[in-house]
């Protein structure tokens, strides 16, 4: 189990929260929410069949399927329950933004989302669709950068720095160091003829240079 991506995502969670982790797979999450009896209601939901059965066993386990419901649905598809703060982890962008986009959630005031990929894509998407990156936590766990961001309605825009690395934390200078450190790599691949590339990439660096 990925211990710390999963207490860093229950930190953003507050005890009033009407919580749903959409793709629970083992159901980890919503185990460590309630047994730690950090939020009032938790509802585990997945995709696929398997999942949900490795879930439900797993709840089953430690004697919470009282507490914790599970639900087959593709995102908030099938969700009926009132729920107001979604989790979405462990997944890509394309999917992340495919649940929030066309699977019609409602009364979701808070998002906490942690995508494998494409970041730049997620947040200045979740900023048109009105929520805005208000914190973000990164964990170092099992050789990976994990970036879990807390997003909430509201009006407020990201700068072009926030936009493409977050919301600076000096704690995690090592990974902006790391992303520095990839991002010349790939500027130095990028052949004369891909001009409007390395441009894009050279902005980065610059922008990035602000937080070292
Ligand atoms: C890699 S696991 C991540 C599990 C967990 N959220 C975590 O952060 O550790 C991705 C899970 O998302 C589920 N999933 C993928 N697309 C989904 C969708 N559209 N709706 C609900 N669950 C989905 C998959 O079945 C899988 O169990």
């Amino acid at each position: 189990m990925a211990r710390l991506r999963i207490e860093a995502i229950a930190s953003f969670i507050s005890f009033e929260d009407k919580v749903v982790d959409i793709g629970c797979d083992h159901a980890y999450l919503a185990i460590y929410l309630m047994q730690n009896e950090m939020c009032q209601k938790v509802l585990a939901t997945d995709i696929h069949e398997n999942a949900l059965l490795q879930a439900k066993k797993n709840i089953r386990k430690v004697g919470l399927e009282k507490k914790i419901p599970t639900l087959l649905s593709d995102g908030f598809t099938n969700i009926t329950e009132d729920v107001d703060t979604a989790v979405i982890s462990g997944m890509g962008t394309s999917t992340i933004l495919h649940i929030i986009r066309d699977t019609q959630p409602k009364g979701i005031k808070k998002y906490i989302l942690q995508a494998n990929n494409d970041l730049y894509l997620l947040r200045t998407s979740l900023e048109k669709l009105g929520y805005f990156l208000e914190q973000e936590r990164i964990v170092y766990e099992k050789g990976h950068y994990y970036v879990i961001g807390l997003y909430t309605l509201s009006g407020k825009r990201l700068t072009l720095r926030e936009k493409y690395f977050g919301k600076y934390d000096v704690k995690q200078i090592s990974y902006y160091k790391d992303m520095h450190q990839n991002l010349s790599f790939i500027y130095k691949q990028i052949r004369f003829k891909e001009m409007k590339k390395k441009v894009k990439i050279y902005i980065q660096l610059q922008l990035l240079k602000k937080y070292l």
